[in-house]
Parts: C-alpha cells; structure tokens; sequence
C-alpha cells in the first residue's frame, strides 16, 4: 500500500483475533513513531504496557476488543501550558504515526480515551505531570468497519487574502 491508501484504509478496529503480534514488531511501530514532529525535541510521550491484570482492574468499557497487545500513551505537559499543548499536539502524532505503521503490515489499532478516569489514573500510577492521550489497542483485526465517510476538505478551506 502507499501511504495514502495506509492513511484512507486504517480504520478504528473493535474487535481483534486471538492471534498474538510480534512484540517486536510493536516496538518498530513505536519507535518510527517517535519521528513525530515535536516542538522544541520535548518528545512528551511514554507507552505503559498493560497486561492482563492490569487491564482486568481498569475494567475498560470495551474490554479492549479482545486485542492481545493494549498500551496507554501518555504525555509530559511540561512548564507552561503553551507546552502542554503543543506536547498534546506532538504526542497525537505520535499515536497516528504508530496506526499506521502498524496498519502498513495488517494490524489494526483501536484508539480508547473512555478508559481514561482518574481511578484509572490512579491505578495505572500516572501522575499529574501527564495528560493521558489514549489507550492504543491493537490485533490482527477480526472486522474491518465500513468506512466513516468525511466532509468533503473543500468545505473546510478557507482562502485568506
Ligand atoms: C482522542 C481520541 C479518542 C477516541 N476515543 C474513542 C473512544 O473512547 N471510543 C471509541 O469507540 N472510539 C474512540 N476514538 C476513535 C474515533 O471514534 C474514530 O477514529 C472515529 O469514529 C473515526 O473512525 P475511523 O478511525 O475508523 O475512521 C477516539 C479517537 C481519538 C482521536
């Protein structure tokens, strides 16, 4: 696929096979997402790996679709709150960058903020320092949804003089 069939075809995936996916793999997907852009190199994000215990205590809505590999992105808001938006920005690239490398090689990813309460926080020991950014399911897909048809882009251009 080229990269605007990656971009088109990536979908959010809710349910996955049992199948597991090459940890490796994973950690190639994160590392090229780490090529975000990021203002002024702050590279604001941290993966937390769940694992199964984990995941049983935060009791996410979704159960995770089942999916065999589940991690929380969270992101450093750092000294002002102009950072912490940029960072916010940054680390939301980051998490595209890393559905679709991931998608590239068939593995659908499943983007979650429902999990994201503060026991959930508490529980997964997140301080206040970071804003959390999702919880990133991702699988073999077992159903790919129809696509959700956008509004054409020449309805949100506007040509300043
Ligand atoms: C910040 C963010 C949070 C999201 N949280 C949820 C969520 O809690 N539950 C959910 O079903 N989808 C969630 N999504 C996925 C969107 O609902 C999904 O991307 C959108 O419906 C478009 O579908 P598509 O990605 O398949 O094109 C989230 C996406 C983003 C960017």
């Amino acid at each position: 696929m080229n990269i605007l069939d990656i971009i088109k075809t990536r979908r959010n995936i809710k349910k996955f096979k049992k199948d597991p996916i090459d940890k490796s793999k994973v950690m190639e997907w994160l590392d090229a997402a780490t090529w975000a852009p990021n203002h002024k190199m702050t590279e604001p994000w941290e993966i937390l790996f769940l694992g199964p215990e984990t995941r049983e205590q935060i009791n996410h809505k979704t159960n995770f679709g089942d999916a065999p590999v589940v991690f929380v992105v969270i992101s450093k808001k750092g000294k002002t709150e102009v950072e912490r938006e940029e960072n916010i920005a940054a680390t939301a690239c980051f998490v595209q960058n890393y559905m679709l490398a991931a998608w590239a090689e068939g593995i659908g990813t499943f983007w979650s903020s429902v999990a994201i309460s503060q026991r959930n926080r508490d529980i997964l020991n997140i301080s206040d320092e970071y804003d959390v950014i999702g919880v990133i399911s991702s699988g073999f897909p077992e159903e790919i949804p129809e696509p959700k048809p956008r509004v054409a882009i020449t309805e949100k251009v506007k040509e300043l003089n």
